[in-house]
């Protein structure tokens, strides 16, 4: 994939249990994203030793490609020092907090979306955050609210007048929306806001999109700067790479090319499972045979 040469940031969304070694490398091989934002590395107690931050990332270092290193916790002072920490130690593009997540067990415990439950407080934990990084290096990833899409209104002003983030990577939906589908002008509408609240500070909207019409229309009705897909990435393997390459296959032949690739790889049981589950659904034929097969 050439890079950068779309009018606007077209991201591969994080996947946590998904995005596993042979997964990584099935998608470099194929060369099916040209950057990489991990899944979440949770903080609780101490910052990890340098070699689990470092295996933590391997895989996706190894791509070349820039990589931003996603982590989630409660402690701003704790997140920033394993921020400042993991740039040193991978000379990742960028630091990525979580504040979306939507798990039951996550949001108990205050970390992603239950962040949002204090939306006065996200702008002020940025700001501890990027304390300890250079400037430009950290972005969120965030929902629109934690029960109600106005709590934008109380944290995007804030985030986007102090200068602690360079970028938004903003969910439409609110935590406990979870993954519930909204009607579509909604999801424009929510995004459309958002890009206005955040001013200065480029928002990258994320949900549901799932082919590049659906992408150039979404930037163009809400003027954000650019797309983050994650599950119809994994039902069109190619939708990515399809943006600046005219030959990429069609959604169906890349379902198989991937899995294929994904068995080259030695992906193999409840992960090939899985993974077909996402490309295909649980009632497809494919899904189908491979637990009958079991
Ligand atoms: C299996 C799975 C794992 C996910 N793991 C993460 C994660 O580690 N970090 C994160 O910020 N979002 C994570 N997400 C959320 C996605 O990145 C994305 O925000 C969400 O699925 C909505 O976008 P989509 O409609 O393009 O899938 C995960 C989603 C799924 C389905």
């Amino acid at each position: 994939m050439k890079q950068n040469c779309y009018p606007f940031e077209i991201w591969p969304g994080p996947m946590e249990g998904v995005g596993k070694t042979e997964f990584v490398e099935a998608v470099n091989t194929l060369k099916l994203c040209d950057r990489w934002m991990t899944p979440f590395l949770r903080l609780s107690g101490a910052i990890p030793a340098e070699r689990k931050l470092r295996e933590f990332a391997a895989d996706y270092l190894d791509s070349r490609l820039p990589v931003t290193i996603q982590l989630m916790g409660t402690d701003p002072d704790l997140l920033g020092k394993c921020a400042a920490k993991m740039l040193e130690l991978t000379g990742a593009a960028g630091i990525n907090i979580n504040m979306g997540c939507p798990s039951l067990r996550v949001v108990k415990n205050g970390g992603g979306g239950g962040l949002l439950k204090k939306p006065e407080q996200i702008a002020g934990f940025c700001r501890t955050v990027a304390g300890y990084l250079p400037p430009e290096m950290l972005s969120v990833k965030i929902r629109a609210g934690y029960d109600s899409p106005e709590d934008m209104q109380i944290y995007l002003p804030e985030l986007a007048s102090d200068g602690a983030v360079s970028k938004i990577f903003f969910h439409y939906r609110t935590v406990t929306e979870n993954y519930s589908p909204a009607p579509l002008p909604e999801r424009e509408q929510r995004i459309a806001a958002a890009v206005k609240l955040a001013g200065q500070v480029p928002v990258i909207a994320n949900g549901d999109i799932s082919s590049v019409e659906d992408a150039e229309n979404v930037c163009k009705v809400t003027q954000c700067a650019g797309i983050m897909t994650a599950r119809p990435w994994m039902r069109d393997p190619f939708l990515l790479r399809r943006f600046t390459d005219q030959t990429a296959p069609d959604a169906a032949t890349g379902r198989e090319l991937f899995f294929a690739e994904l068995q080259k790889q030695g992906v193999s049981g409840g992960a090939l499972i899985e993974m077909a589950r996402m490309l295909w659904g649980v009632n497809s034929k494919n899904f189908l045979q491979l637990i009958a097969n079991c």
